[in-house]
């Protein structure tokens, strides 16, 4: 192969690698409003609510309600949703805005792609493992 041909084919291989670098880095990119950087500010302001001192997480927290880990899998997004824009008699509305809700669903959504809290909801198997 000619050294010229050689250079063509670098070149032309550099021109695709930066142009579809450049193509996914573009991509939908926006931090803001990705759906980790959603959870990590519903983890802060599950943190400043102090949410766990009445609800667990992976089953440590308080015990005044429920465990939340696996809460948007067994109920929906809108139940979340009308428990924090109206509260109970025990547990306090909080006066979120729309957009700090969606924080804290996006959390719980994070928490619940995670694991299953109650170990009661676990198989184990014949040969001591574990199913889902
Ligand atoms: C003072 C204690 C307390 C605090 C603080 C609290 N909750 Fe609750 N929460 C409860 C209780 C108790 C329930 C169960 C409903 C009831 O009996 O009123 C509940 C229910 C819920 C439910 C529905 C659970 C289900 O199984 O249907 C969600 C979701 C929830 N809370 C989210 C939150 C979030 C998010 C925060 C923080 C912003 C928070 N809670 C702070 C006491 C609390």
């Amino acid at each position: 192969m000619s050294d010229k041909i050689k250079v063509f084919v670098l070149l032309g291989l550099l021109f695709l690698f930066f142009g579809y670098s450049f193509y996914l880095y573009k991509l939908n990119y926006s931090p803001e409003n990705s759906a980790t950087a959603l959870a990590d500010k519903g983890k802060k302001l599950w943190q400043a609510k102090n949410c766990g001192a009445c609800h667990q997480i992976y089953g440590l927290g308080g015990y005044l309600g429920p465990d939340l880990t696996n809460i948007y899998s067994t109920r929906s997004k809108e139940h979340i949703k009308a428990f924090l824009h109206t509260g109970t008699n025990i547990m306090p509305a909080f006066n979120l805005n729309d957009s700090e809700v969606s924080q804290i669903v996006a959390y719980l959504k994070s928490i619940d792609a995670t694991g299953i809290a109650a170990p009661s909801r676990l198989k184990i198997k014949n040969d001591g493992s574990i199913e889902r």
